[in-house]
């Protein structure tokens, strides 16, 4: 009775323990404050430059030095073929067409005026941030702008993986013709 009264008043414990032997894991259960560590936690940090399965990392940043830079030392990793330029339409129409058009004029299907100047692909207009022509973007350019997005384009990397990106890069290409 005396331990029935004591086991209720401490929520961490289980109680009365009748058959001890299978209450306490030996191992450090997770999210625990734990005293095998010095900073007491039990989840540790992964490995310093761990990646998580599936994920490639992209080693520039969201900066106009970054895209410049990529613009000037990628190159598309993917080779070119028929079904790839088939693959990355489609992933075009899904993430890109609604806003660039279809045929990459820049006059999709959304009118809202923050996106009334969206620019053609084949355009000969000069572009401050890359300092070249639309039509002169080179695939690092395009697959940095996919990635990070510019102003009232939002960025894709969580919703595109990195080999789709550059399919679309391949893609973009075409219509920059
Ligand atoms: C929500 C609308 C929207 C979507 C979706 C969108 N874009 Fe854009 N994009 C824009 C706008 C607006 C600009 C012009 C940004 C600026 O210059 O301020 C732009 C600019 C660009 C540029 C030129 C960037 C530069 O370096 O100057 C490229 C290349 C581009 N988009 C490719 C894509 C591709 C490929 C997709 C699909 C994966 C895509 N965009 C999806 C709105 C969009």
């Amino acid at each position: 009775m005396f331990f029935c009264i004591l086991s209720c008043t401490d929520k961490n414990t289980a109680g009365y323990e009748y058959m001890p032997d299978m209450y306490h894991s030996t191992a450090v259960e997770t999210y625990v404050v734990s005293n095998v560590f010095n900073d007491s936690l039990s989840a540790r940090q992964p490995v310093s430059g761990t990646i998580p399965r599936g994920f490639m990392p992209f080693e520039y940043d969201n900066s106009t030095e970054d895209y410049i830079k990529a613009g000037k030392e990628l190159s598309n990793p993917i080779e070119l073929s028929n079904q790839i330029l088939d693959e990355g339409e489609g992933l075009y129409v899904m993430f890109c067409a609604h806003c660039h058009g279809k045929k990459g004029d820049g006059k999709g299907s959304i009118t809202h005026p923050l996106y009334s100047n969206i620019p053609s692909y084949s355009d000969d207009i000069l572009m401050r941030r890359s300092g070249v022509t639309m039509k002169e973007l080179r695939p690092g350019h395009i697959f940095h702008a996919i990635t990070y997005g510019l102003n009232a384009m939002g960025p894709h990397l969580t919703q595109i993986s990195q080999e789709d990106r550059w399919k679309i890069v391949h893609y973009v290409n075409t219509l920059q013709k």
